[in-house]
């Protein structure tokens, strides 16, 4: 008899109302930081700039994102936390939620001129995994972190074209 084929299905959900409750145990776990009642608020009006990941319909994972209008009128666009729970790593997940933010940020419409975002000096995983879709250390913010250690965070950035 043939073994079963192990059946994978990836896909990315809207953050609504109905399961932010699924975005705040995702962060409780995933980050030593406790995101406020504002950062759920903002999420919720984000549009493509905020989703969950399920790995065969359990949620697994999320991207939360800002736009930001910087000094020089530019827009841009500010992961604030991508994540995906440990024993879903390296199934491609993290990769399916940067490339849709990374398409979003693509749309003419969005007017999109840079991401970025922060890692603690110690995440070697995220690094490696942001630098595999073109993201580049721009500078390191000391202190930037208060509560955890390393305190210290890389800023990676990539530029819209
Ligand atoms: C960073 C993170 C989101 C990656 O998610 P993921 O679903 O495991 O990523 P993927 O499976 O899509 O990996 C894509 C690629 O990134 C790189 N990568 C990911 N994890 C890596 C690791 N631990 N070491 C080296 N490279 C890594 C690899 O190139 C990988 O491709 P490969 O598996 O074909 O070699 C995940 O490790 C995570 O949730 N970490 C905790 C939260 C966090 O630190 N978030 C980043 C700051 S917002």
């Amino acid at each position: 008899m043939s073994p079963t084929p192990v059946y994978q299905r990836i896909a990315l959900g809207d953050i609504t109302i109905n399961n932010i409750g699924q975005l705040r145990k995702l962060n409780s776990v995933l980050f030593p930081i406790e995101y406020k009642a504002s950062f759920y608020e903002e999420v919720l009006h984000v549009g493509e700039f905020a989703k969950l990941v399920y790995y065969n319909d359990v949620c697994v994972g999320s991207v939360c994102c800002r736009k930001e209008v910087a000094q020089d009128d530019q827009t841009n666009l500010y992961i604030m936390t991508l994540g995906v729970l440990k024993p879903y790593r390296r199934l491609g997940l993290g990769d399916q939620l940067l490339e849709h933010i990374l398409k979003e940020a693509s749309d003419k419409e969005n007017k999109i001129n840079k991401v970025y975002l922060h890692v603690q000096t110690n995440n070697d995983a995220a690094v490696a995994f942001y630098k595999k879709h073109g993201f580049e250390i721009t500078r390191t913010d000391k202190d930037y972190y208060k509560e955890v250690e390393p305190r210290d965070a890389y800023v990676l950035e990539k530029l819209i074209v």
